[in-house]
């Protein structure tokens, strides 16, 4: 959806995509080494061939305004991914200390004309071409980001697989692999991670697989090699390090509707209206934003109401939250 008309709110300028210092030191860099090669060795082994393809900026015809991208140093190093342990700093840590992301197969299946396993690199090159959106991304937890994704809208790879008339939702799963990580090992979460979507928002133009930020392959911490990014949702809907995607009748369990059901609802769309039962959800802390300038008023569906909103009409919003 890149026609004239609509502005898109994931396009912002280039300029608060990537510092633009930073931006002509990458390219002054590539072309003094020469492209790829170099640039790629500087990569994490993992979806190093994924990499092949990114654009090196967004659409520059669309932009938000007043928004700033957050730094990629906070954006890799505070990160929420339980698999890894409950504290910000460790999917970091714990994530890169020889945990395989390549190669990595995606199963597509259920409800579909077309299931399959494929290789993450092959299924990039089935639903490409890889674009950059930014987005916002609001946390439950009344934090927020906002972060230029590389990736590809959902509704290509629900093309590819040709869901059944019958298919309602949409479930998504995460990896289990308990021997490399330590926290599924424990009972605190029922592993795997699963989250879920209906068809119409699976379809929505904001639902989005991301494979990169910043213009390089995901790094294991933000959820390697791909993972969902939903910027009207809190960020738990967005699961991480995907295993399986499969077309369902039912709407599936997921992780945290099953953990805390009067907390965490299925929907979960950003909502200041409606508080978390232990915290305020009017507000947020923008990470990187200071101590003092680091608060902002949180928005309906995350300032997405334009693109979202017809999906929820005479929902009451309370009870589906
Ligand atoms: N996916 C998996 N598999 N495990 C997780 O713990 N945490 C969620 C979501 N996806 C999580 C996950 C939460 S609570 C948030 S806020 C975002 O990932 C955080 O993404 P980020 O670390 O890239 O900012």
């Amino acid at each position: 959806m890149r026609n004239a008309q609509a502005r898109c709110s994931w396009d912002l300028p280039d300029d608060a995509v990537t510092p633009q210092a930073l931006y002509l030191r990458r390219r002054e860099f590539l072309r003094v080494f020469g492209f790829g090669l170099a640039a790629t060795a500087l990569l994490p082994v993992t979806a190093r061939a994924a990499s092949a393809g990114f654009p090196d900026s967004l659409n520059p015809s669309f932009k938000l305004d007043s928004v700033k991208l957050t730094a990629e140093d906070l954006v890799t190093s505070y990160n929420n991914f339980y698999e890894w342990g409950l504290g910000k700093d460790q999917p970091k840590e714990l994530s890169n200390r020889g945990w395989k992301t390549e190669p990595w197969t995606v199963e597509i299946g259920g409800l579909c004309a077309n299931p399959r396993k494929i290789d993450v690199n092959e299924l990039i090159k089935l639903v490409g071409p890889i674009e950059r959106r930014n987005y916002r991304h609001r946390c439950v937890e009344a934090w927020s980001m906002v972060i230029p994704w590389d990736g590809f809208p959902l509704t290509r790879l629900v093309d590819l697989a040709q869901p059944k008339p019958d298919t309602r939702y949409v479930k998504f799963t995460s990896f289990f692999d308990p021997a490399n990580c330590p926290a599924q090992r424990g009972k605190d979460l029922p592993w795997p991670y699963t989250e879920g979507l209906t068809i119409a928002e699976a379809r929505n133009e904001l639902a989005f697989l991301a494979v990169g930020l910043y213009g390089k392959p995901l790094r294991n911490q933000n959820g390697a090699p791909i993972r969902l990014a939903l910027p009207w949702k809190y960020g738990f809907k967005s699961a991480k390090s995907l295993m399986k995607i499969e077309f369902v009748a039912e709407q599936p369990q997921t992780t945290w509707n099953l953990t805390g059901p009067n907390e965490y609802g299925f929907y979960a769309n950003v909502n200041p209206n409606v508080d978390h039962p232990r915290w305020s959800q009017k507000s947020e802390r923008v990470i990187g934003g200071g101590f003092f300038s680091g608060k902002q008023p949180t928005l309906m569906f995350n300032g997405y109401e334009q693109q979202v909103a017809h999906l929820y009409v005479g929902m009451d919003l309370r009870k589906n939250f």
